[in-house]
């Protein structure tokens, strides 16, 4: 009770949290004056910032152009550039004392671990380079990845890029149906798995689900299978000719492998992200510009120190995965941790017995996660020794003001700054966030724009207001640099809203310090969990169903998932909709998106809201399932329906 009047109190007095004075003295950025220096010279010099910035990474060959505009928004960064991330996250931290330091330190969900110094991985991602060049992977070819959160998924992902293959991460919870999509979008060549992951203690078996995905791509002629869980539960097929053991093909492989010269625009990933229609995009990101920006932001945001543990829990195969665990910390010589499974196995402190073990001194999380430790309670990370944690950050969704204080108090001891960072897959890197030494913070907001951002807030006609639509006016390097395969889909999502500016599609105000409190998703894009689920996506998936006519779905607010999943099917006439039917739908999302994207609720009804001319309105089925009162209904064309269908909502 105490607690959560003390939570209204910093609502109504909007709190400022200052950064602990030893935080600001120690920290990369020591003054607020060093800081609107250097963001002031960002803005008004962004080419020379970007190049400074730059120089602090290995270059095969320096670039001529820092930003070249000519075809925008078809932005080229560092403009002929030669550059190899990989010689950027290992090689450079091999001449130094760095060689001998945790590059990585991983447990594994039973209890097993591994710790790779930069010298280590240097000589894992070498092997599979090497291995992977004999089976014919070269520049530009694409591979995909379905890998649970083991070693060798960064190993994997590192050696691609130093061969110049374009990795294409799936995240490890996606069916079948999703991984044969993605692969057949971007003709992959290879499939790395793995025969199993651990999951709650049970085994998904992974390469079950890739022979199934792949069954008739025939662009897929290898697949590479890391030895992970060795279950006898289920049988790991391996097909003579096209599988391989990851353990067999890097045995007796050259621990040397040159990096490849990589230009600057040379695309160095895909990654899927669900968009507004039905079909995930492919974002491209390329290599100079992703590997300055996610290195820098790494540095300021989290402040990075040698002797700092830093672990982020995102998976790789989201984005965030990507930028702060794969590369933006290690190109800081950085020691990451890396945490195969789930949160609550064996039991709800898993998490917080990690940061005690390893001494973790940042910790970058999800609100939903956050929500989730406040529901199981305090006493689990009280149980442990959290002192060594200095720097807390969260992201994913916007984090509500009371899972923000918690965090503070119950993980970060009350001296912790907390980063609330916002950004996206497109945008490569953070954008919005606090720089921990300098920045006070307010439970809610993401701040301010990082270095060379800059954002604003803009109406539909363009203007500028405290509240609307965030837009983003200048390139930054992490821009996407578009949607494979799809550069009128590219202009369109992004750039036609308003000219010239970046359009992310969140909602977002700004108080009277010029701090952005982020609002959420103003499109079609529902963020379960920190999980971007595209509303037409599932959609699509009810309507393959032969009995259903039409489907709805929307977002509305959820106490722990930030936001769910709710689902308005109507059948096809003559049909009874019943449990088998909700339970058929059900396996169906699971078996082509995945169990995550699965609705909280399926409403069967006859009275799909629609107008005149026959369009469902999703805008009332919202309301009606948020609770709030109905917006305009006179260009419904059949209001009784609508009653009808609030009052069979409010049963279920
Ligand atoms: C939301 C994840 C509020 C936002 C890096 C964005 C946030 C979408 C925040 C991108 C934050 C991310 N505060 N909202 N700190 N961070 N979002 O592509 O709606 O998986 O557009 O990238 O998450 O999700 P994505």
């Amino acid at each position: 009770m105490g607690e959560e009047r003390s939570i209204e109190t910093i609502l109504e007095e909007q709190r400022h949290f200052d950064p602990p004075q030893d935080f600001s003295e120690g920290s990369h950025l020591k003054s607020t004056d060093e800081y609107e220096k250097l963001y002031k010279h960002s803005l008004e010099n962004p080419e020379e910032f970007w190049a400074e910035m730059a120089e602090e990474l290995h270059w095969f060959r320096r670039w001529d152009n820092t930003l070249n505009s000519d075809n925008a928004p078809f932005y080229k960064w560092y403009e002929n550039g030669k550059t190899n991330i990989t010689y950027n996250c290992i090689d450079r931290h091999l001449e130094n004392s760095n060689r001998n330091k945790a590059a990585i330190v991983w447990e594994g969900e039973p209890g097993d671990q591994r710790v790779m110094t930069y010298w280590d991985l240097y000589r894992e991602v070498n092997k599979l380079a090497n291995a992977l060049k004999k089976l014919g992977i070269k520049k530009g070819d694409r591979v995909a990845v379905y890998l649970p959160m083991v070693p060798e998924l960064v190993i994997s992902v590192h050696a691609l890029a130093r061969l110049g293959a374009i990795h294409s991460v799936i995240f490890a919870g996606f069916s079948a149906e999703s991984i044969r999509d993605r692969v057949l979008d971007c003709n992959a060549k290879m499939v790395i798995t793995a025969d199993g992951a651990w999951r709650r203690g049970n085994v998904l078996p992974l390469k079950n689900i890739v022979d199934e995905a792949i069954a008739d791509c025939e662009c897929v002629s290898d697949v590479i299978i890391v030895r992970r869980s060795d279950s006898t539960a289920f049988p790991c097929h391996v097909k003579e000719g096209r599988d391989h053991w990851y353990h067999r093909i890097v045995d007796g492989e050259s621990i040397t492998c040159p990096p490849e010269e990589m230009d600057s625009e040379d695309i160095l990933f895909l990654l899927y992200t669900s968009g507004t229609t039905g079909k995930p995009k492919g974002i491209i990101h390329t290599t100079g510009g992703y590997m300055v920006y996610t290195y820098l932001t790494s540095k300021y945001v989290f402040d990075l120190k040698p002797e700092d543990v830093f672990w982020c829990t995102a998976d790789v195969g989201w984005i965030t995965g990507h930028s702060y665990l794969v590369y933006g910390p290690l190109a800081n010589a950085a020691t990451c941790l890396m945490y195969e499974g789930s949160p609550d196995w064996p039991d709800r402190s898993r998490m917080w017995a990690i940061i005690e073990k390893y001494g973790v001194s940042i910790f970058y999380t999800a609100p939903t996660l956050i929500r989730t430790f406040m529901r199981w309670g305090k006493k689990w990370p009280q149980k442990y020794d959290l002192s060594r944690l200095r720097l807390l950050g969260t992201v994913g969704e916007p984090i509500n003001p009371e899972a923000w204080v918690w965090y503070y108090k119950h993980v970060g001891q009350g001296n912790c700054p907390i980063v609330d960072t916002w950004w996206q897959t497109e945008t490569g890197g953070i954008m919005i966030t606090p720089l921990p030494g300098i920045t006070y913070t307010k439970p809610g907001s993401a701040t301010r724009p990082f270095f060379g951002v800059d954002a604003c807030i803009l109406n539909d006609d363009g203007k500028e207001t405290d509240s609307g639509y965030l837009a983003i006016r200048k390139p930054w390097p992490g821009i996407l640099r578009g949607i494979y395969g799809d550069p009128e889909r590219f202009k369109e999502t992004y750039w036609s809203k308003w000219d010239g500016h970046y359009f992310p599609g969140d909602g977002a105000k700004k108080d009277r310090d010029g701090y952005f409190w982020i609002l959420g998703r103003v499109d079609d894009v529902v963020n379960v969990s920190g999980h971007r689920i595209g509303t037409a996506e599932l959609e699509s998936v009810f309507v393959e169903h032969e009995d259903v006519a039409e489907a709805a779905v929307v977002g509305v607010g959820h106490k722990i998932k930030g936001q769910g999943l709710i689902a308005f099917v109507s059948t096809v006439e003559g049909v009874d909709f019943g449990p088998s039917l909700e339970k058929e739908l059900v396996e169906m999302v699971a078996g082509k998106i995945g169990k995550f994207a699965l609705p909280e609720k399926i409403i069967f009804t006859a009275d799909m809201p629609k107008t005149r001319s026959g369009k469902i309105m999703r805008r009332l089925l919202r309301d009606l399932a948020e609770g709030n009162t109905m917006g305009n209904i006179s260009t419904l064309a059949d209001p009784e329906g609508l009653y009808k269908l609030k009052a069979k909502y409010e049963e279920a």
